[in-house]
């Protein structure tokens, strides 16, 4: 089980600081941020099924296969994928996979620190008290205007990708392992009590039945497709992300008990998050299907019907999250860094800016098509792009297509070309039917559910109409 061939990285400090970073990285905006407005726009309880059960199926057993390439390359994602395909004696040309997927993971980082900065640009805002008393009406209007203002919005994004770059420049330990096992539960905790004061506002027997009744009807080829993106975006799997982070592990760490911990607080946080946000839509008469703005314009809704208190809630809450976004784009950042270490030799600081500011600069496309550029929709002759700006294009771009298509190549990676030893040792399952079932999973599940799902959806209704 041990790692092969040299290892230039650091470690994880101890087991548990390891599962608390895997799930750091996978709790984040895509939990209250992209969760619940997947949701809404893919029709509610049908979108919720779907997702479960890609995590199960397809999401999970992929988890697994990329924490064991990750420790047994002990690389980083480029690295791990070559010296896998060389101890399976396959061609290190599979490497293209940690490529690919580290490109994917740049990409993702850039525009994340742009919705991470609207959060950041709502503290002032709160704050100030502007939101205390307004109206569901007032809050869309004080977004709209956020969003109008690209200066606000690039600094906002600025802070947070310079943040992200410093704590990455420090190294692993020093700060992503702290802040992740302080601020992990606390978060959770004031998303339970937003969930409760919701509850208490809204109309929870609607949302909650929005979320969790299926309307089989709905199930349309783009539904499940946005589904298993979800699944994917939710849980990192870019096919880079959590094999860099396993290849921080060391060999005493069980891998498919981390993975099942990681999946499980992962999904809880995302059905808490939309059962907090969905009975304010649909007590205030919002749209559930408005895109990327909804969780800015139904949690300020409570914030401002608490009074007083609802200042210092939706500070400590909007902090909160903050804390989570900034625990998840630290391992984007990462996954890159780790590569341009080992090319460098060293030098973490120095790449680490390089790669922050350009993840910054490929981000501004997003800021500025909020405003500027928001008559631009790139892909929109695409049904599937309809009526898309750059930032919701480039979130369904990678998010619903790129990560499931990197998952074809990694369960084909895992199922069919390295060898079968490589996991069956790395996973260590208690019981070797588990093993099978994983094995089964990867090799039979995932490759054709993916391509039938990709394929569905992108020939479905290619033309908007
Ligand atoms: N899982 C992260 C979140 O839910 C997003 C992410 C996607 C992180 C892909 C890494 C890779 O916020």
């Amino acid at each position: 089980m041990a790692a092969t061939g040299s290892c230039a990285h650091a470690h994880w400090s101890s087991r548990l600081a390891f599962i608390m970073a895997a799930v750091g990285s996978s709790v984040g905006l895509g939990n209250f941020w992209r969760f619940p407005f997947e949701a809404g726009r893919n029709g509610g309880g049908a979108f919720v099924l779907t997702y479960l059960i890609c995590i199960l199926l397809m999401a999970l057993p992929l988890l697994l296969a990329e924490f064991a390439i990750g420790r047994r390359g002990q690389q980083s994602a480029v690295g791990s994928y070559h010296q896998v395909a060389v101890l399976s004696n396959r061609s290190p040309g599979w490497r293209a996979i940690g490529w690919v997927g580290m490109l994917v993971v740049f990409f993702i980082l850039a525009y994340y620190s742009v919705i991470a900065g609207w959060i950041i640009a709502y503290i002032p805002i709160i704050v100030t008290g502007k939101l205390t008393g307004a109206s569901a009406e007032d809050v869309g209007q004080i977004f709209a205007n956020l969003l109008a203002n690209p200066w606000i919005l690039t600094a906002g994004h600025a802070v947070f990708m310079a943040t992200t770059t410093f704590i990455v420049a420090r190294g692993i330990k020093g700060g992503i392992e702290l802040a992740v096992k302080i601020l992990m539960p606390a978060f959770s905790l004031m998303l339970l009590l937003i969930t409760i004061a919701s509850a208490i506002i809204g109309d929870f027997a609607a949302g909650a039945s929005f979320l969790l009744t299926p309307d089989f009807s709905k199930i349309t080829p783009l539904v499940v497709l946005s589904a298993t993106g979800q699944a994917f975006f939710t849980l990192s799997l870019t096919g880079a992300l959590m094999v860099t982070y396993g290849a921080y592990s060391t060999g005493d760490v069980n891998l498919p008990r981390a993975g099942l911990t990681v999946a499980m607080s992962d999904t809880l946080v995302a059905v808490i998050a939309g059962l907090a946000i969905f009975p304010i839509v649909f007590g205030f008469g919002l749209d559930a299907s408005e895109g990327p703005g909804l969780l800015f314009v139904t949690l300020p809704v409570a914030f401002s019907q608490m009074g007083g208190g609802g200042l210092v809630f939706g500070l400590v809450f909007f902090l909160l999250a903050l804390f989570a976004a900034l625990t998840t784009s630290i391992s984007l950042l990462e996954v890159a860094t780790s590569w341009a270490e080992e090319k460098a030799g060293g030098q973490r600081a120095k790449v680490a800016t390089i790669l922050g500011l350009l993840a910054f600069l490929i981000g501004m496309l997003s800021v500025l098509g909020q405003n500027v550029w928001s008559d631009i929709h790139p892909l929109g002759a695409l049904k599937m792009f309809e009526g898309q700006g750059i930032l919701d294009t480039f979130n369904t771009l990678l998010g619903t297509i790129m990560l499931p298509l990197m998952g074809v190549f990694v369960a084909i990676f895992a199922g069919w070309v390295a060898s079968k030893e490589i996991f069956s040792e790395e996973l260590n399952f208690s019981n070797p039917r588990l093993f099978s079932i994983w094995r089964f999973l990867i090799r039979f599940v995932c490759p054709p559910a993916l391509l039938y799902i990709l394929y569905l959806a992108i020939s479905g209704a290619p033309v908007a109409g």
